[in-house]
């Protein structure tokens, strides 16, 4: 099973939610059956580090991500089995640029395991700390309901 979180930029929010989500995927001794990864629908910030405020708030909450942005490309369809998007706008921007159903039905909002939810995950880019630990609460109330339900369609 490969998840690959997308959001805009692929620096401030799927960069959390992949690390969210690997912890989770690690402390449950999953890591050898699930992969994580993150993308952006957008390639402005391609090669570079998270967002410092993301890295420093993953920090706080004992987690580094290490990852690059990247933009997302079409391989990504097939590659991942599930594709978790952080808004509404960037799932458009996907069910757009789907080449099939098959595709299509992998492409959904990671609000829908929110037991809070549905919902989006606001862009914190041009908000505080605050925003950022926004972000980290709703990622970290949904990925258990993710992880759940994967393991049992497996
Ligand atoms: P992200 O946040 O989509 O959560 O990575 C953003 C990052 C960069 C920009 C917008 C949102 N930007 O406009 O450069």
């Amino acid at each position: 099973m490969n998840i690959l979180f997308v959001c805009l930029g692929n620096i401030c929010r799927s960069p959390l939610a992949e690390v969210v989500f690997a912890d989770l995927v690690e402390r449950e001794g999953l890591s050898d059956v699930i992969t994580a990864d993150s993308a952006g629908t957008g390639g402005y910030h391609a090669g570079e580090p998270a967002d410092p405020r993301s890295r420093a708030c993953a920090r706080r909450h004992g987690l580094e991500i290490t990852h690059r942005a990247r933009a997302f490309v079409p391989e990504d369809f097939v590659k991942f089995d599930l594709l978790v998007v952080m808004d509404e706008a960037n799932a458009s921007e996907l069910r757009r640029r789907a080449p099939n159903a098959s595709a299509r039905r992998k492409i959904h909002l990671l609000r829908e395991w929110d037991p809070a939810g549905p919902g989006e995950i606001p862009d914190p880019y041009y908000g505080g700390e605050s925003d950022f630990e926004s972000v980290w609460h709703l990622c970290e109330r949904s990925v258990p309901g993710l992880l759940r339900e994967r393991k049992v369609l497996r």
